[in-house]
């Protein structure tokens, strides 16, 4: 079969690797993919927001499954205009989307139907939001509405800095229209899961849980950032944590839209805080994160074909899904001064190490071809990944293969899985 893939980042190398593994497919294609997914896909010089140009690209090469990576474009629609033109698509159309495009959506669905998550409140006024603070505790946590490329938070501990966030949210639109509307809410404190799931509008099932480390600095300092590395599985997603959140959040979850007439099919990516009165929902997203996509996705045992599939017809209760009994640790390399500004264009050297080495992967995130060179093309560059039987081996080796690769302005963080030694 042909597919085409949407996106270009390290998250859709990852899918494209899996999806390269399927005896099924004869023909890969991505839109408007990068440097290294075109090693293993053909590239297609198509935005992820042009949808009309996608499906017209789609229905030409005669595509038969269409997988969607990024949240823009999911949020924004394209599912539906993909399915319109008759196409089979992997990922949640509009309507369900939403349930990463709007914080307040989320929230009040979690309300309703007693999802367990922080308390808060709603916003379209600043001038009342500024009122609301006056007898807030502190810290208190300040979201965007909308999609804001995993920045839209804000961590305030004082009253005047929380005014300020208001301010930059909803008046001085740092977001853009993300923050036309904002939710505040409580401050949680625990330590933070990912776990990712397929669904099939009725049916979920579990892939392996994973610590993101989003700040750009060691030690969890400066800037979030779409994620600077992450581990999987995460020890502290116990069997006890893994039953709760079986009981109270994931099918709940999948449960509450169904019954909004938002039948979800795709993957939902919960973000959890594991708080001393149990597992909380921080965040939903309604993709593979990148790049958890990077450190789940190199042990899925079964044909991920299948799986799509199976999520798109309604069968995913037929599906065992089964992942390799092995840990892995991905190591984001950046570009100096990511998340805020940063130089692009600069040669890669070393990507050759790579090759033939079972159990090592180097995902590109931002790259690019100039003349027939690989350079670098974006914030996050490359996300290398390393598996083995335990998560200290998985990191040990995953520190070991970032020396292999090498470019101008290189940086990375150098305590990934640091949690890995309190487990
Ligand atoms: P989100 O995009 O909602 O996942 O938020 C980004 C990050 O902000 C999360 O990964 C957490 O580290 C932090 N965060 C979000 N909500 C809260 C909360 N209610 N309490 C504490 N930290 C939070
Ligand atoms: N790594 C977090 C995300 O994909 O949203």
């Amino acid at each position: 079969m042909k597919v085409l893939i949407v996106g270009g980042g390290g998250r859709e190398h990852a899918i494209a690797t899996a999806v390269k593994k399927s005896p099924k497919v004869s023909k890969l294609y991505c839109a408007p993919g990068n440097a290294g997914i075109g090693q293993i896909a053909e590239c297609v010089p198509i935005g992820v927001m042009e949808f009309d140009k996608m499906a017209e690209f789609a229905k030409e090469k005669a595509i038969d499954l269409v997988i969607v990576g990024p949240d823009d474009p999911l949020v924004g629609g394209i599912v539906d205009v993909l399915k319109a033109a008759g196409l089979k698509v992997f990922g949640p159309d509009k309507k369900a989307a939403i349930l990463e495009g709007s914080k307040a959506f989320s929230k009040d669905l979690m309300k309703k139907y007693n999802i367990p998550s922080a308390e808060y409140e709603t916003f379209e006024d600043p001038d009342k939001a500024i009122e609301y603070l006056k007898t807030a505790s502190m810290p208190i946590v300040l979201k965007a509405d909308g999609l804001a490329l995993g920045k839209g938070v804000l961590i305030c501990n004082t009253y005047e800095e929380a005014c300020e966030g208001v301010k930059s949210i909803m008046m001085d639109k740092q977001f853009g229209s993300a923050g036309n509307k904002m939710v505040i809410e409580e401050f949680l404190e625990g330590r933070e899961v990912s776990v990712l799931s397929f669904v099939d509008g009725k049916t979920i099932k579990i892939m392996s849980s994973a610590q993101d480390h989003k700040r750009a600095g060691d030690g969890d300092t400066g800037l979030n950032t779409g994620g600077m590395g992450n581990f999987s599985p995460s020890p502290f997603f116990t069997k006890e944590v893994e039953e709760f959140c079986n009981r109270n959040i994931f099918q709940a979850t999948v449960d509450a839209m169904k019954s909004e007439g938002r039948e979800f099919k795709g993957v939902i990516f919960f973000g959890l805080m594991l708080t001393a009165k149990g597992p909380k929902v921080l965040e939903f997203n309604a993709r593979f994160g990148d790049p958890e996509a990077q450190v789940v996705l190199p042990r899925l045992e079964n044909d991920i074909i299948d799986v799509f599939e199976a999520c798109i017809d309604g069968t995913l209760d037929k599906i065992d899904l089964k992942f390799e009994d092995k840990a892995a640790v991905c190591v984001i390399l950046a570009s100096d001064g990511y998340p805020v500004k940063y130089e692009k264009g600069y040669p890669i050297t070393g990507l050759e190490n790579f090759e033939g080495k079972d159990d090592y992967f180097c995902f590109h995130s931002g790259t690019a071809l100039k003349d027939d060179k690989v350079v670098t093309n974006g914030g996050r560059v490359l996300g290398v990944t390393a598996k083995a039987a335990t998560l200290k081996e998985a990191r040990a080796k995953a520190y070991e293969a970032v020396e292999w690769v090498d470019f101008d302005n290189k940086y990375m963080r150098h305590d990934i899985g640091r949690a890995i030694d309190e487990a």
